[in-house]
């Protein structure tokens, strides 16, 4: 396909602007943090408030009981998930600590690889599970916050309980290569749990082909869900395997029985259900993941590749210096810039309708997304150079 011909599809993707009023007021390249909200999802909720004030506990079996499996269908069709393998949760620490707590860890097979540059959240749950007999083996990050997946496939062996590692890196939006890790680990006999909270959304992921036990990712991002909806993926082989220790009566087989134990696990995804669904979280994280799975993740990713590698071209002709991976295969959706005064140039920008962020350690991150026009890259950087320029970077 020539360049010309590739423009011409991507550029379709900002059609869907007219779903995103956010995106119209300001320069919007944030979505690697808080992605903009569909317009439908004001609905929705209203819908939501109606249904409970009109139904009363008859919403329940009117549709509410079913809706996180519904919803949970739809985020799992943008990564392959079969259906019925996705249990929703409030976010992805709590999806991650109850699929450890499905974990013994018990010598001579007690420890959880994971990197150092995995998410705080999920290097503290780790820090938990230290306190309860887990071996924790951090592999360490080279220069750049890169992280080497030789080096992970080198600490898994028959030691290794659960490697549980980020797809996308969340400072430098470098892509961990997962396949040759999670070949490894099943070598190992050891069970994969993915944190792809950088990644779907943006970086095409497909669960049944990489061949992962576990997946868990948030709807904040990238889908364009805001906050309140995690999610949970297991695969189907390894299900009735796990029993989680962090459980609930949602999670029995027969709920309604009220039965006081022990308990009976569902055969299903629900089995990683606890109480009560937070469902407010879950509706409104639906029409972001409706969307995303209409569009597809092939197209989200050669629109993102085609506009990251324009803002580092641009980088480079305004002296940026760039701390994201250049390489496609390594790039996820977001472009980090290494600038002098970071912190208070992102302040300034921000100030001006920029919305970006700031990282310690690595400086601005900036996300094109699906519904970014061509024209706002120019203008982001630009923006950013002169606010750099100003700060006397
Ligand atoms: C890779 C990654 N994992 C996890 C989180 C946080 O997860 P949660 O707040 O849903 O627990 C973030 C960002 O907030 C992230 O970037």
């Amino acid at each position: 396909m020539s360049d010309a011909t590739a423009t011409a599809r991507v550029d379709r993707l900002v059609e869907w602007r007219t779903e995103f009023p956010t995106v119209e007021s300001t320069l919007y390249f944030v979505s690697h943090s808080l992605g903009a909200m569909p317009r439908a999802v004001e609905d929705e909720l209203r819908r939501y408030a109606l249904t409970w004030k009109t139904r009363g506990i008859r919403a329940w079996e009117e549709g509410w009981f079913a809706l996180p499996t519904q919803i949970g269908d739809i985020v799992g069709g943008i990564f392959n998930a079969e259906p019925g393998t996705v249990s929703m949760h409030e976010n992805v620490t709590v999806a991650e600590a109850i699929a450890l707590s499905a974990v013994d860890f018990k010598a001579p097979r007690n420890r959880l690889v994971c990197t150092a540059e995995d998410f705080p959240s999920l290097l503290y749950l780790y820090e938990g599970l230290a306190g309860r007999g887990a071996e924790i083996v951090r592999i360490a990050a080279h220069a750049g916050r890169r992280i080497e997946e030789g080096d992970v496939i080198a600490a898994i062996d028959e030691r290794t309980a659960v490697v549980a590692l980020s797809h996308v890196l969340f400072r430098n939006s470098q892509i961990v290569d997962l396949a040759p890790i999670a070949r490894r680990a099943r070598e190992a006999g050891a069970l994969t749990l993915i944190d792809a909270y950088q990644a779907v959304g943006t970086v095409p992921v497909d669960v049944r082909a990489l061949g992962v036990d576990m997946l868990t990712g948030g709807s904040v991002k990238w889908l364009c869900g805001g906050p309140g909806a995690g999610y949970l993926y297991v695969s189907p082989r390894m299900r009735t395997r796990l029993e989680p220790a962090i459980t609930g009566w949602l999670a029995h087989e027969s709920p309604f029985d009220f039965d006081s134990g022990p308990t009976r696990r569902d055969p299903g995804a629900r089995r990683f259900w606890t109480g009560t669904p937070g469902l407010p979280g879950f509706i409104a994280a639906r029409s972001g993941y409706e969307i995303v799975a209409r569009i597809g993740a092939d197209a989200i990713r050669a629109k993102s590749l085609h506009q990251t590698a324009r803002m580092i071209a641009l980088a480079d002709e305004y002296g940026l210096p760039v701390s994201s991976p250049r390489e496609a295969a390594r790039r996820g959706g977001t472009v980090v810039l290494d600038v002098p005064g970071a912190e208070a140039a992102c302040a300034a920008l921000l100030a001006g309708d920029v919305l970006l962020d700031f990282r310690p350690g690595v400086g601005l991150r900036l996300a094109p997304h699906f519904y970014t026009r061509d024209e706002e890259l120019e203008l982001v950087m630009t923006r950013v150079r002169d606010e750099v320029r100003r700060a006397g970077g």
